[in-house]
């Protein structure tokens, strides 16, 4: 099979996906990952904890309203519930479509400024696609990181890196009919002010395109995930939602083709309620453009959840995750009204994250 097998798949996949008042969520935490979210609620991280949790996420009444489709681990993907029921047809149940995390993580990338990184995992890649469709996953993740530092970072060499990096990517999934779901992620950590996080990530996503277009990925059966366009973590002026709102939605406009059919944010250590009311106030201006803009959130998704679950209360963390899947839900049409759903304002940034 090729690319060209998979075009109106690919095309109604992205759509779906993209479908509006709905979100992707991103429970894709790498083993070492997932044992700090359990560590900060006194869960051991085992295997069977792993699994009752997100079993409990994947069986929440009613979650396929407000979620088109949720990012998994491989083990996840190959895992059973509790109930011997596989993860995949628990999502099923719910009209969610599964997805994978393909990325094998990041590395240091030799040539380029101390903390910069390349995206490992293309070796192979084709080939564990068409066995991750067979398992019934539909779309993949990738997740190239960059970060804009005081001495010029990022260089043009991990720009250039890792915009090739998601398009090879992107590529090789669509080979074997996933739908890949492109991450640029530009990070929180520094004092920079918001006009250079925009600067920046113009043209970094500009670079992801170009890439995009030399290595023929078909773009209507992509999504984007970006970062929010806000301003550094330590910058002395912070935003309020207004600005967020109309600096993402110029840095997007200026470089994302209008044939990608959704864009979905990342959450990157926003608070849960930031995260809604900044993705609200998007859809509540007047864009040029159609894609859809709306959520693929980790954290700002199970941060309530994890700690009304705490282990054992399957009816508390359903509920939290429910109510902040609704509040996306809803702000992803412009309908967000703030604080009407439980959420939490703790910050979630972590400096030098790796999820
Ligand atoms: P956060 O929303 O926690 O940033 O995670 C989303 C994600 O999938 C990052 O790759």
């Amino acid at each position: 099979m090729a690319l060209s097998d998979y075009t109106s798949e690919l095309i109604s996949t992205a759509n779906s996906l993209a479908s509006p008042g709905k979100g992707i969520l991103a429970v894709d935490e790498s083993t070492k990952t997932i044992g700090k979210r359990l560590g900060s609620i006194g869960v051991e991280n085992t295997e069977a904890n792993r699994q009752a949790y997100r079993g409990m996420l994947f069986t929440a009444p009613g979650l396929g309203e407000f979620i088109s489709g949720a990012i998994l681990f491989e083990e996840t993907l190959f895992q059973n519930h509790l109930d011997g029921d596989s993860m995949v047809s628990k999502l099923g149940r719910l009209g969610i479509i599964p997805g994978i995390k393909v990325d094998k993580g990041l590395r240091p990338l030799a040539g380029a400024g101390a903390v910069e990184t390349l995206c490992t995992g293309l070796d192979g890649l084709i080939e564990r696609a068409a066995d991750y469709y067979a398992q019934g996953a539909r779309f993949a993740k990738w997740r190239a990181v960059l970060q804009i530092t005081s001495d010029g970072g990022p260089t043009a060499l991990a720009v250039r890196e890792n915009a090739w990096g998601l398009a090879r990517y992107a590529r090789s999934v669509q080979e074997s009919g996933l739908v890949p779901i492109v991450e640029p992620e530009i990070l929180m950590d520094g004092n920079h002010s918001i006009e250079t996080t925009a600067c920046i990530q113009e043209h970094v996503i500009q670079e992801v395109y170009n890439a995009c277009q030399a290595n023929g990925v078909l773009l209507e059966g992509t999504l984007l995930k970006p970062s929010m366009t806000v301003p550094g973590a330590d910058c002395s002026t912070q935003s309020d939602p207004a600005q967020v709102a109309a600096m993402t939605v110029r840095t997007l406009e200026r470089s994302v083709p209008a044939s990608v059919p959704g864009i979905v944010f990342l959450s990157g250590g926003l608070s849960e309620e930031a995260a809604s009311v900044y993705l609200n106030q998007m859809n509540t201006i007047e864009r040029k453009a159609k894609w859809n803009l709306g959520f693929s959130y980790g954290r700002a998704l199970q941060h309530s959840c994890l700690k009304g679950w705490g282990g054992t209360n399957i009816e508390a963390g359903q509920k939290a995750l429910l109510a902040r899947a609704q509040a996306n839900s809803e702000a992803s049409l412009g309908r967000y009204v703030p604080g009407s759903q439980p959420s939490s304002d703790e910050q979630l940034f972590v400096s030098g994250y790796t999820y």
